[in-house]
């Protein structure tokens, strides 16, 4: 099978933006073989000593209320009374049901944690997201990465059945674009303002 060429993965990558579930089809669900394919690109990721540190749950139909009432839940754990922001609560129990995919996406340190550091397995599943973001972008679906602070909160890790050493580093939604949505569009600096170039010429 021929590889993409360069100006088609620049243009894929570039294309990529984070859609938010209210720019979601709620109506249109994603087949099975295509999340199955994304997920596995995901894992296609580097990782140092291949301990693959990941694992995904994947939220779809009325999994997807349960998801949204633990994520309320935790939020009224771990927030005091005086930060308590009924937006973000309300919020917490729409978004999980405007997606028709949710994924939580693990880090999971096999045997708690072994040679590899964690900074490094972190890395790894960072990588395998963007892998996972960067195939749904090929296949026409949006989504996003979000990393609310309760997802580090005791009942909603313990719920995911994570062990001390693991996290869930993020939510990813994924579904249709919205018909009509205007895809939003982005900007990066210079790259002038982040490139240090070295050459050989200015060692002596
Ligand atoms: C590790 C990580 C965590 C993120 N968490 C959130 C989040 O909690 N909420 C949010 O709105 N966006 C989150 N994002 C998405 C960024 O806001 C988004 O990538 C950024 O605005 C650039 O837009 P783009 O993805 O369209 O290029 C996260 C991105 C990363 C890489």
């Amino acid at each position: 099978m021929p590889l993409p060429t360069l100006a088609d993965l620049s243009a894929l990558i570039r294309h990529r933006r984070s859609i938010k579930p209210t720019d979601l089809d709620p109506s249109r669900s994603v087949a099975q073989e295509l999340l199955c394919q994304i997920l596995e690109d995901a894992t296609w990721a580097p990782n140092h000593g291949l301990t693959e540190p990941w694992k995904f749950h994947v939220f779809q139909g009325n999994a997807r209320s349960l998801l949204a009432q633990k994520l309320q839940n935790a939020y009224r754990e771990i927030t005091p009374p005086s930060e308590f922001r009924e937006d973000k609560y309300i919020k917490m129990g729409e978004n999980p049901r405007l997606a028709p995919v949710v994924i939580a996406a693990i880090l999971e340190r096999h045997g708690g944690g072994g040679k590899i550091p964690e900074i490094e397995e972190i890395e790894a599943v960072a990588s395998a997201l963007q892998n996972l973001q960067l195939s749904a972008t090929a296949a026409g679906l949006g989504g996003y990465w979000s990393s609310p602070p309760v997802l580090d909160a005791p009942t909603f890790r313990a719920w995911l059945g994570l062990r001390d050493a693991d996290r869930c580093l993020g939510l990813i939604y994924l579904g249709w674009p919205r018909p009509g949505l205007a895809w939003p569009r982005s900007q990066r600096r210079p790259l002038v303002e982040k490139v240090v170039w070295h050459h050989a010429e200015l060692d002596s």
